[in-house]
C-alpha cells in the first residue's frame, strides 16, 4: 500500500510517536508552543540544511512535525519518539549511532548527518487524520 492514514488525535503536545510508512519508521510529533518558538528562533543561515519550521509543516498546522525516523547519516533510527527517550541537546531527536542531533523541527544541528530528517508527502484529510504518501 502506497499511502498510510494516521489518526493523530491522541498525540499530546510534547509527544512524538513512532509509526511506519512504506516499511520505514515515521515520526509524528505534536510540538508544544515552546518547541515551535525554539525552532523559529534559530537563524536559518546557521543551519547546515537551511529550512524553516514553516517550510517543514503545513499552514495552520505548525505543531505537527511529520518526518521519516531515518537518520540522514547512515540510516539509524533516532531516539526521541516516545516518552522519556533521549531527545538530544537540541530537543528534537538524537541518533545514538554516531551522535547526530536534530532540533524541534527535525533539522540537523550537530554530528555527521548531512541533512534534515526527511518530510514525506502528506496532507490532513480532516482535522485529525493525516494521509501520508
Ligand atoms: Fe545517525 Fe550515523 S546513522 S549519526
Amino acid at each position: 500500500q502506497s499511502t498510510t492514514e494516521l489518526d493523530v488525535s491522541a498525540i499530546q503536545p510534547g509527544q512524538s510517536i513512532k509509526s511506519t510508512f512504506r516499511k520505514q519508521p515515521l515520526f509524528v510529533r505534536n510540538l508544544t508552543p515552546k518547541e515551535i518558538a525554539e525552532a523559529d528562533a534559530v537563524p536559518v543561515s546557521d543551519l547546515r540544511d537551511p529550512e524553516t519550521l514553516a517550510q517543514r509543516t503545513k499552514e495552520g498546522k505548525a505543531n505537527w512535525l511529520i518526518t521519516l525516523g531515518v537518520c540522514t547519516h547512515l540510516g539509524c533510527v533516532p531516539l526521541g519518539a516516545g516518552e522519556g527517550e533521549n531527545k538530544g541537546p537540541f530537543g528534537g531527536y538524537f541518533c545514538p549511532c554516531h551522535g547526530s542531533a536534530y532540533d524541534t523541527a527535525g533539522r540537523i544541528r550537530s554530528g555527521p548527518a548531512p541533512s534534515n530528517l526527511a518530510v514525506p508527502d502528506y496532507e490532513f484529510i480532516s482535522d485529525t487524520v493525516v494521509r501520508v504518501g
